[in-house]
């Protein structure tokens, strides 16, 4: 018989983190969070400063590089980028295997993975030219794959990459343009988008990114471990969390009916949580949360949108905070809370929120994954477990089992 105690005490230290909830799994230079104080920081830079002053090719190129890019890196950089946007021809093909009623993160969890077929160079993990060569790629072909994954959830024709837009631009361009209308990009649609785009960029080792670390730690190819970030992002208590989030506040509706929901979210028989609030590192204001908070006034205000949706996400937020079990547990709106009243009034139906996070995050699991294959002393990660199953047991024959 198998003493289980005696087992752990022979393997040496041994620590139980379910959750992993204080134990760090890796070393980074990429990203910084004070939870306690609320504070976000990419390669040393604040958050709402990147927001306020930079656009998402310039952090995407302070998150792979370590440095925020002099005027002729910029131009390399999105000179790289751009010469990456089309897709190749046949892996259009693929959407046509998928429901047109199919949720998009379910074909982009199966289209990203497939880029491994078509870009075989970029499967060569061990030579750093070719994992730069795949971080472009990555980056510049999810907005193609996004705004073909929601033109097909539509019904409407597939909108080719216009490498005359920013960023932003040419994936607002091929997800609401049409072949018959001129669309027009709307700079404040624009610049919010480059925001949400920022804001989501990385976030240390939240559970996706935890997710390609250890995909990755197996010599996994980069499209296969992005698109195993992707499965993970989907959850709803991860990026799958806006939808839930705005679904709430449509669900919810009116102010008077918030303190039927803040009831439910405090009672412990019922599963119900608020969407949007708490976050396992910020026990305090996630500095997102409060960016996004004036993106989506901002947004809502200049398109002359009267949307009572952020009426009562502002005032849920306003009872919520002012509340002994929210102040206790120090839950407070996160970036997912107000991020969807942006993407809504942008015109994103709610299907395609978690799948905007996933270009946007795309960028830091790339960085994170190339920061982990430059490492040496990178090792398979093989988390242990507190096994608490039977102890050995004789077989017993069919027969012989009554
Ligand atoms: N509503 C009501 N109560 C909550 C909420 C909430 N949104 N979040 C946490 N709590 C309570 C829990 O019931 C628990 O109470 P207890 O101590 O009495 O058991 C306590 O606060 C701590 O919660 P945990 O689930 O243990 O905290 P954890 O760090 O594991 O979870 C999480 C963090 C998953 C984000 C959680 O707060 C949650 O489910 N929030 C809603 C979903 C959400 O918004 N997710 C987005 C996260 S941000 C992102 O991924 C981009």
């Amino acid at each position: 018989v198998i003493d289980i105690r005696k087992l752990y005490a022979n393997t040496g230290r041994f620590t139980f983190d379910p959750g992993f909830t204080s134990t760090a799994a890796c070393e980074s230079k990429i990203t910084y969070i004070d939870g306690d104080v609320g504070t976000l920081l990419y390669r040393g830079y604040a958050i709402d400063e990147l927001a306020e002053k930079s656009n998402f090719l310039e952090v995407a190129h302070l998150l792979l590089n370590g440095n925020l890019p002099t005027a002729s890196e910029y131009q390399a950089f999105s000179n790289n980028i751009t010469r990456h946007t089309m897709i190749h021809e046949q892996l259009a093909q693929f959407y046509r295997g998928f429901r047109r009623d199919a949720h998009p993160m379910a074909i982009m969890c199966g289209i990203v993975g497939a880029m491994a077929a078509f870009y075989h160079d970029s499967t060569d993990i061990h030579d750093p030219h070719q994992r730069m060569v795949a971080s472009h790629r990555l980056i510049a072909k999810m907005p193609t794959l996004a705004a073909m994954a929601y033109k097909y959830s539509i019904g409407q024709p597939f909108v080719y990459p216009d490498n005359s837009l920013s960023f932003a631009g040419n994936f607002l361009n091929m997800t609401f343009s049409v072949p018959a209308e001129k669309y027009i990009i709307d700079p404040v649609v624009e610049d919010a988008m480059e925001k949400l785009l920022i804001l989501q960029a990385d976030h240390e080792q939240n559970a996706s990114t935890s997710t390609v670390r250890l995909a990755g730690s197996s010599g996994a190819n980069p499209f296969a471990c992005i698109s195993a970030g992707i499965a993970c992002l989907w959850g709803p208590a991860h990026g799958g969390a806006n939808e839930a989030a705005l679904d709430m506040l449509r669900e919810i509706g009116r102010p008077e009916r918030i303190p039927e929901y803040i009831a439910r979210a405090k009672n412990k028989d019922d599963p119900f949580r608020l969407m949007g609030f708490g976050h396992r590192v910020y026990k305090n204001y996630d500095p997102r949360a409060k960016v996004m908070a004036k993106v989506a006034k901002n947004i809502l205000d200049k398109l002359n949108i009267d949307d009572p949706i952020f009426d009562v996400a502002r005032e849920l937020e306003r009872i919520a905070l002012s509340d002994p079990y929210f102040i206790d547990k120090k839950l407070y709106p996160n970036v997912d809370f107000y991020s969807g009243v942006v993407m809504s009034a942008i015109g994103f139906p709610t299907s395609m929120f978690t799948v905007l996070f996933a270009i946007s995050r795309t960028v830091g699991w790339i960085a994170q994954w190339t920061e982990m294959m430059e490492d040496p002393e990178q090792k398979i990660g093989r988390p242990r477990q507190l096994y608490t199953g039977p102890t050995e047991r004789d077989y017993v024959p069919l027969a012989a089992r009554g």
